[in-house]
């Protein structure tokens, strides 16, 4: 697992999901490297990328929460850390590349928290992965049925420290 670079050729990956390949294509690199709002992490096999995850700083109301653990936190911004894209190439699928992806974030997350302050880790969830994201032990959060503007819509979910292994 690395930072993405910017000789990677981002061209030819498929994952099944046009619109995550075109933002990996297009836009992954200017947001890390001209932008600076949002790090990608690749699976890399030599020049060969099996799977990529974007990340971002995010900040989230204790009210977003689930009940259980909203009366834990002050009612500012919360700090949190975003899987913003998460795709595995079609033909690395199913061989543990989105897990190994999903468990960097986590080490993410537990540096975010020891270093800068960081609750969980959210991940809005596109329809299909939403089962991906509970086998690690997210939790989807309540939305407002049309509050996103994406279509279908996806579940948001929360992956509390709780539930992170320590680092
Ligand atoms: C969803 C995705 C990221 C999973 O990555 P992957 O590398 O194929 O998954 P892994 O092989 O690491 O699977 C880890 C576990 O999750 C399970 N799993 C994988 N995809 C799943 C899905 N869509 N629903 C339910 N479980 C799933 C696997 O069976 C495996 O379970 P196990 O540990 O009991 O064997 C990948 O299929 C993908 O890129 N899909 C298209 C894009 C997409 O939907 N991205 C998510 C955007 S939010």
């Amino acid at each position: 697992m690395r930072r993405l670079e910017e000789r990677d050729d981002r061209s030819e990956f498929r994952s099944g999901d046009l619109a995550l390949d075109l933002f990996f294509a297009r836009y992954a690199g200017q947001n890390q490297f001209r932008l600076g709002i949002g790090t990608t992490y690749v699976a890399a096999d030599g020049a060969r990328l099996a799977g990529y995850m974007t990340v971002a700083g995010a900040a989230i109301f204790a009210s977003e929460l689930p009940s259980t653990l909203r009366k834990r936190f002050p009612s500012y911004p919360l700090p949190a850390l975003r899987i913003a894209r998460l795709a595995v190439h079609r033909e690395a699928q199913n061989r543990g590349v989105g897990a190994a992806l999903l468990r960097h974030a986590c080490a993410l997350a537990n540096w975010q928290a020891r270093d800068v302050g960081c609750i969980g880790i959210v991940v809005d969830a596109k329809q299909g992965a939403n089962r991906f994201y509970e086998r690690f032990g997210f939790l989807a959060l309540p939305v407002e049925a049309g509050a996103l503007d994406v279509r279908p819509e996806p579940q948001p979910m929360f992956l509390p420290m709780g539930r992170i292994p320590a680092g």
